[in-house]
């Protein structure tokens, strides 16, 4: 049976969350099989599935389309998608109306970036019922613009604002919050000031859980490779390396062989001279 938000907030301090974006049917059936806990359609598709540069230019359709493929493979994990830039930012009937889209594509819950700021559209969200993550920390949609790639809460005052913005999440009803590239301590900080889980990305082993982005696991994207990233190996190597067999077997006429191909009947064959 599916996983439910439930059963992802009462894992706090009992297990620990594995979370992993998935984008493809094919992919997320092997997260099923592993047990992963949460698929997490992110917009992060847009890099690693679209080749865009970043996650600006994600929109609702291409959100929809890749929670559809995931959630045609989920059995037993919680499927959280991201709301995408300038689909929530609008307004809160903006917020509420994409929200459900991604519902109806088949995702248990969506996710969005922003801490104090957003909560009013969390508490909105969640008001017509559908559960909402955050996250925090880095925001890959407006940390970009701003500031490029920097890890968050390094210092006392950081901290203590990232705090604030997790407090302000959950008492909007958020039922768990991404930690994306913050410093170790201060994730710490955050997971324990809280009662939802926290899932960290970059952020240390202080958090309730971990996500990563599937390609960096596998060893997949090659255009970058941050440090929290661990690979677990390295699939692109052996995919090019079957990629240049097939190849070789083609021009060779080693492939296709008998056993790849099909015949007609003899005399049928006969027939046309072969
Ligand atoms: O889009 C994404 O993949 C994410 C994860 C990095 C948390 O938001």
């Amino acid at each position: 049976m599916p996983r439910a938000v439930r059963d992802i907030v009462l894992m706090k301090g009992a297990k620990k969350i594995t979370a992993i974006t998935s984008y493809d049917y094919t992919m997320a059936s092997l997260c099923e099989k592993a047990g992963i806990d949460v698929l997490l359609v992110g917009d992060s598709a847009g890099m690693v599935m679209l080749g865009y540069e970043n996650t600006i230019p994600v929109t609702m359709d291409q959100m929809c389309m890749f929670t559809g493929a995931v959630s045609r493979a989920r059995k037993n994990s919680l499927l959280v998608a991201d709301l995408p830039f300038m689909s929530y930012q609008t307004g809160t009937s903006d917020a509420i109306a994409n929200s459900g889209r991604l519902i109806k594509a088949g995702a248990d819950a969506v996710k969005l970036e922003g801490g104090s700021a957003a909560a009013d559209t969390v508490k909105s969200i969640v008001s017509v019922g559908i559960p909402v993550m955050g996250h925090i920390g880095l925001q890959p949609q407006t940390t970009m613009l701003s500031e490029g790639y920097r890890v968050q809460g390094r210092t006392a005052e950081a901290a203590a604002s990232l705090v604030e913005d997790a407090k302000k999440l959950e008492n909007a009803g958020a039922f768990c919050i991404v930690l994306e590239m913050v410093s170790h301590e201060t994730a710490a900080m955050i997971t324990d000031a809280v009662r939802i889980p926290t899932i960290g990305i970059g952020s240390g082993a202080g958090c309730d859980g971990q996500v990563l982005v599937v390609q960096d696991l596998l060893g997949m994207y090659e255009k970058i490779r941050p440090k929290f990233a661990k690979r677990y190996m390295n699939l692109s190597e052996s995919i090019v390396d079957s990629l240049q067999s097939y190849k070789r077997d083609v021009e060779s006429g080693a492939f296709p062989a008998e056993e790849n191909w099909f015949s007609m009947d003899q005399g049928e064959a006969e027939k046309i001279g072969r």
